[in-house]
């Protein structure tokens, strides 16, 4: 068995499209030398642009495509016991477009992360960047959370801001909050790799004993 100094935090990373932000998060854990390793990367198509990306590194990839399931549940059954086979300690969604069900939540309570490109609760769901347009809002933002069976309503760990401009298009918004995003992840990441993040019964988070953590 290793030691306490030595055990490396488990994460696996289910995405559905690009996967910049995986990509961030494995760079991120190799450049600082963070105590925690990438065990697979999982989507639910096989077309994910992110995979080749993914193996190319060494990291373990799978599909399960959720269009050979008639249900969610069947899905997220499957999923389940994919993502076990890899033990993870935390399960990183990173653009992972498919609602998960309470068979899939319960079996890894506490332990799915999600980041959302709103500042929850505004804008839960999807086309956010063109709500915090049509909202005429100055500030916009992105939400790294705790997956409960609310949609994009679970505990808040960290947000990312990024201000809003008169001239913004969806495309230029949607540009300046990755880059947030990535940063605001890769945060967690770190925080969840060290240890550092507490959930407490009441559903409030605690990073080193700070809550409300916002990053610019
Ligand atoms: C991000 O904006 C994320 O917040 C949203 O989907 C996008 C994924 O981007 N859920 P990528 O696949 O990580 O590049």
């Amino acid at each position: 068995m290793p030691s306490e100094a030595t055990k490396k935090c488990r994460f696996v990373i289910l995405i559905s499209g690009r996967g910049s932000n995986m990509q961030n998060i494995v760079q991120v854990i190799a450049r600082h030398g963070l105590p925690a390793k990438v065990c697979a990367v999982i989507a639910n198509r096989a077309d994910a642009k992110g995979l080749p990306w993914a193996k190319e590194q060494g990291i373990p990839v799978e599909v399960v495509p959720h269009k050979d399931y008639a249900t969610r549940e069947q899905f997220d059954n499957v999923l389940a016991r994919v993502v076990h086979r890899y033990q993870p300690d935390y399960i990183l969604l990173a653009g992972f477009m498919r609602i998960l069900t309470p068979i899939f939540i319960e079996q890894f309570k506490n332990k799915i992360i999600n980041i959302h490109p709103s500042l929850l609760p505004l804008f839960p769901g999807l086309n956010t960047n063109q709500q915090a347009l049509q909202a005429q809002l100055q500030w916009h933002g992105c939400t790294v959370h705790f997956v409960t069976a609310k949609l994009d309503s679970g505990p808040t760990i960290a947000q990312g801001i990024v201000p809003v401009y008169q001239n913004d298009t969806v495309d230029s918004l949607a540009q300046r909050l990755l880059a947030v995003e990535h940063k605001t992840y890769a945060q967690v990441v770190e925080w969840l790799a060290k240890g550092l993040v507490k959930l407490n019964e009441k559903g409030q988070v605690f990073v080193q004993g700070v809550r409300h953590r916002a990053i610019y």
